[in-house]
């Protein structure tokens, strides 16, 4: 069993990304914290909650995190994900409650109280909270088993702006802190998730399954492949997050390259930019991995099959 805390702000593709761990039984997940990003705050923290009910998860808590940047005024994206930040799912108010506790300190708690090195980290939001956790308690960045983050872009160019991707450009300062502290983080960039596109046959075989968690995950990937349509001119989105849990529980689906990783941080032209670098005098000893390929089919098999029985 993996022990895990993921730290996210759905979204759409967050979204996806949860039903994936909620239905996977390998995962002991100790918290879902949220984070402000793809939409604000409160509505990332309901979001959570919706996606834990339709998936039948109140045992794990969900708690609420920054509301705000580290520095950086908030860019929100909820042209990619709906005025909710669920696309088109029928949203509800929750029946279960929010956790006690904030984000960061959860974040802090955890590490400091479970066995070093047992705990992984998914974050597929800005990375606010686990920098603020890593500046409040520097001792969790020994204790950290790994991280696996979105985020990123290296020969795909930008998402948000030319050069940056959204969860980096949204809060650099905070990816710089966290990329640069020393912990072991595997980075799954545009690099990677472009690889992994929702075809029209892969979201009808998923829809098809017809559970609650595969058809709600069904919608919100088909209202982003109208998004894809619409604003970006492709036709299949990509499955940004749910790479993030598919490569926690199955890391023989992606190839990975040792890197020193750089967040622009000074430019407001390039600002989010990440700067990957492959040419190391000591490979082995490089802490961050860039994630260069990706097996899309094998992604959506671990999808189905998980989903199948939820
Ligand atoms: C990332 O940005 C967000 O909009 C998505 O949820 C994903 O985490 C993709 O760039
Ligand atoms: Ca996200």
């Amino acid at each position: 069993m993996t022990k895990l805390i993921i730290d996210c702000d759905p979204g759409v593709d967050d979204a996806v990304a949860l039903f994936l761990a909620f239905a996977s039984p390998d995962l002991e997940i100790l918290a879902v914290t949220t984070v402000g990003g793809n939409v604000g705050a409160d509505l990332t923290a309901r979001n959570a909650r919706v996606i834990r009910q339709i998936a039948g998860r109140e045992d794990v808590p969900v708690h609420a995190g920054a509301t705000r940047p580290m520095v950086r005024a908030p860019v929100e994206a909820d042209h990619f994900h709906g005025e909710s930040g669920l696309g088109d799912l029928a949203v509800f108010e929750p029946t279960a409650p929010l956790a006690a506790g904030h984000s960061v300190d959860v974040i802090v708690e955890t590490l400091m109280t479970q066995p070093a090195g047992v705990v992984t980290l998914a974050v597929t939001g800005p990375m606010t909270n686990l920098a603020l956790a890593m500046r409040r308690e520097p001792a969790i960045v020994d204790r950290i088993g790994h991280v696996v983050i979105m985020g990123g872009a290296r020969t795909e160019g930008g998402n948000i702006t030319a050069s940056a991707e959204y969860n980096i450009f949204a809060d650099p300062h905070a990816a710089q802190v966290v990329l640069s502290s020393g912990c072991r983080c595997v980075v799954l960039g545009l690099d990677a998730t472009h690889q992994v596109r929702a075809t029209d046959e892969r979201v009808a075989a998923l829809r098809a399954l017809g559970t609650p968690a595969a058809q709600a995950a069904a919608e919100v990937i088909a209202f982003s492949n109208g998004i894809e349509r619409d604003l970006v001119g492709g036709k299949s989105a990509p499955l940004h997050d749910p790479c993030v849990i598919a490569y926690i529980l199955a890391p023989q689906l992606f190839t990975t390259r040792p890197c020193r990783l750089e967040v622009e941080t000074g430019s407001a032209l390039t600002l989010g930019h990440t700067a990957v670098e492959f040419r190391l005098a000591d490979p082995a000893a490089a802490t961050v991995r860039w994630v260069t390929q990706a097996n899309a089919d094998g992604v959506f098999a671990l999808l189905n099959d998980a989903l199948a029985a939820k």
